[in-house]
């Protein structure tokens, strides 16, 4: 670990979070340099949803690095693009009878929201974009002015305007409906809202502490966006590319998104970012919006391989089956230990175990580390446990990370009544 204090920047995080030097990794296990095992409840925080080196990706990657493939190609055209481009359509667009154009934006999540909302404020000719509370979108400059978060916000000294914060769906609890009170902005002429180019969210707040908006929620909103003329971007890279089960996340909905965001998974943990747009809003001159390392071709050929899991339902049944068994055990530690005040909340394979105590996140996640399993925290004060498997993940690996998770909330709070305990015996 010295090497990595000496010499990388204190920005770095997860090296402190799961502090070990990992070597090797497949599937839903990693191994550090002293051999250690790691069962992974982060999944590369949702670009490892196939799992760690894939034997599919793996194969495909080896035989084209061996038969000089183009590695980097701008945005010429490659055979590996070619082949993305059509499997794409074929697999996910067509059957679901979904016209859109794809766009390769520099290959990070926060490109291809930097690149949806360059375009919408283009084409509507509007400078502002409504995103939500607890929204988490990225950091670069226009990515972080519609992420909520102040940890994030309050670093970057620079305008972060443009953007009206609206309350997401369960914002004032499960009584208040937020859409209406969202319609009302927009309608009022003294509002104080400008009307915006276009409305940007995450169908699940992944960052932001599991926030499962619902079906209803979301028609609501796309009706306001249809109501008002107003674009309608679904930021799908962290809950897209089958984490809620369906490809994209917002499939139960029926809504139809004029722009969707996707990155993480789809490269198959390969850098890649798409900006799928509705054809009429692709109005971009040719070069317009560019970028060196637009449409990473070794992430083509992970990608291409990969799309084969959307060729039948089988993943998907078995996310359904995993949300299951994650479910239940989940609800029978709330149940266990009423002390900790856990409430459960997510969908598919993404979910939230929200346990309000001060730092108890945390003493769980390093606790959980010691024993073997690495877990993220989310939510604007850490306090949610966020259960983020491969979605390859098998059941009996996926109960036993489960247990150990269930080990760990019982030694801290041991620990903590302990040491209430001898308080108690000092006073
Ligand atoms: C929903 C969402 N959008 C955008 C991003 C930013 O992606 P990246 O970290 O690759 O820039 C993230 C990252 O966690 C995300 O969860």
């Amino acid at each position: 670990m010295k090497t990595f204090k000496q010499l990388e920047s204190q920005v770095r995080s997860y090296v402190r979070s799961f502090p070990a030097i990992f070597k090797t990794a497949k599937g839903s296990k990693l191994w550090d340099e002293q051999g250690k095992e790691y069962i992974d409840f982060f999944a590369g925080a949702g670009t490892l949803n196939y799992g760690h080196n894939n034997p599919m990706v793996s194969e495909a990657l080896i035989k084209y690095i061996s038969d000089d493939g183009i590695i980097h190609g701008l945005d010429k055209a490659t055979t590996a693009k070619k082949q993305f481009l059509e499997k794409f359509h074929d697999i996910i667009l067509q059957p679901r009878h979904m016209e859109y154009k794809m766009q390769f934006s520099g290959p990070t999540g926060t490109n291809a929201v930097e690149t949806a909302l360059k375009l919408v404020r283009m084409v509507k000719g509007r400078s502002n974009v409504i995103a939500f509370t607890n929204a988490f979108h990225g950091l670069t400059m226009g990515s972080m002015a519609v992420t909520a978060n102040s940890f994030y916000r309050d670093e970057a000294f620079i305008n972060r305007s443009n953007v009206s914060f609206m309350p997401f769906d369960g914002y004032f609890g499960p009584d208040t409906n937020t859409a209406p009170y969202l319609r009302k902005f927009l309608e009022d002429q003294s509002s104080g809202v400008d009307l915006p180019a276009a409305i940007i969210l995450e169908t699940v707040q992944a960052e932001g502490g599991i926030k499962v908006a619902s079906d209803e929620w979301l028609r609501e909103i796309e009706q306001i966006c249809k109501d008002f003329d107003i674009l309608l971007i679904i930021d799908d890279i962290q809950v897209g590319n089958g984490r809620t089960g369906t490809f994209f996340s917002f499939e139960s909905s029926g809504i139809n998104p004029d722009i969707i965001t996707l990155s993480k998974s789809i490269g198959g943990g390969l850098p890649l970012a798409i900006v799928l747009m509705k054809s009429e809003l692709d109005q971009w001159k040719p070069g317009e919006h560019t970028g060196t390392f637009r449409g990473n071709n070794l992430a083509f050929v992970a990608s291409t391989e990969l799309l084969s899991y959307w060729e039948n339902d089988n993943l998907s049944n078995s996310v359904y089956n995993k949300e299951e068994i994650l479910k239940e055990k989940l609800l029978e530690i709330q149940d266990k230990y009423p002390d900790i005040y856990a409430e459960v909340y997510g969908k598919g394979l993404i979910y939230g175990l929200k346990i309000p105590l001060r730092g108890f996140c945390s003493d769980v996640s390093e606790e959980a580390f010691s024993r073997g399993l690495l877990i993220e925290l989310a939510g604007a004060n850490d306090n949610v446990l966020k259960f983020l498997p491969p979605l390859t993940i098998e059941n009996d690996l996926l109960q036993e990370g489960l247990q150990i998770i269930e080990d760990s909330i019982k030694s801290v709070l041991e620990t903590r009544e302990a040491m209430i305990g001898d308080l108690n015996n000092d006073s």
